[in-house]
């Protein structure tokens, strides 16, 4: 089983005011898109927030036209700069949890995927409230013997990126790692947001960061503050799951 992991693709609607941005940010989207869905047998593609810039109805038509060049299934989740209520009704197919939030279960032959919606109004961390960790405690106890993931915008741990640190999941961390080191095997979590790849572990578990289409930020592991923005290669991420338990992790580094 192969599953791509990409995120913070950013879609903005005025790619003459980008800010921090690269004003191309769309065209790259679309070239990941396009990438994607050549890439032979992948079976999911998991877009961990940040879809959007500055949560436009404007910029969620974009991303709505870039996504339908996907031939490829995906799921998608909010980060802090998305607005719940427009993604939702991008993609209203899916089995959300509750009425306010877009927790859902993805599950296909070898691989779940647990969808966690950390999206805090006005906040840049995110938060996990206790309805939502209630229902990850249900999701887990139900029987499934090979691979779990766990997908969220905000990482649950400090890659050690200054005061970036502070904008990770800020409220229920510790209920998600106890509950995950409860289970008979590690859990993978994907997360996006801090715009840098980084593996982390997370109790038992592994924790991996993807890049982003928009910006990447530079590896400047004592600032103290932000760390400067840095033109890199953009890669993606594919998990290879086999039947055996293993899993493989390939970076693959697209001409966008
Ligand atoms: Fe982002």
């Amino acid at each position: 089983m192969r599953i791509a992991h990409i995120s913070d693709l950013h879609i903005i609607a005025t790619p003459d005011a980008p800010g921090i941005l690269r004003a191309d940010t769309v065209a790259r989207a679309r070239a990941l898109v396009a990438d994607l869905s050549t890439f032979p047998d992948l079976d999911l593609v998991v877009i961990t927030g940040d879809n959007v810039n500055d949560a436009r109805a404007a910029e969620y038509a974009v991303l709505a036209d870039v996504l339908a060049g996907l031939r490829v299934p995906y799921i998608i989740l909010p980060g802090n700069h998305d607005d719940r209520a427009q993604l939702r009704a991008l993609v209203p197919d899916r089995a959300y949890a509750s009425a306010d939030r877009l927790d859902h279960l993805w599950q296909q032959g070898l691989a779940r995927v647990i969808v966690l919606d950390t999206l805090a109004e006005d906040e840049i961390g995110g938060r996990l409230s206790p309805a939502q960790l209630g229902w990850l405690a249900e999701t887990l106890e139900q029987t499934f013997d090979d691979h779990t993931l766990i997908a969220l915008h905000h990482p649950p741990c400090a890659p050690a990126m200054g005061r970036l640190d502070g904008n990770i999941l800020i409220e229920g961390n510790a209920a998600l790692r106890a509950l995950l080191d409860r289970q008979p095997k590690p859990a993978t979590l994907l997360c996006g947001h801090m715009h840098r790849p980084f593996t982390a572990r997370f109790g038992k578990s592994t924790v991996h960061a993807a890049t982003s289409t928009a910006f990447q930020f530079a590896l400047a592991l004592s600032a103290p503050d932000e760390p400067p923005t840095v033109a890199e290669p953009f890669h993606y991420t594919i998990h290879v799951l086999g039947a055996d338990g293993s899993h493989v992790t390939h970076n693959r580094f697209p001409t966008l």
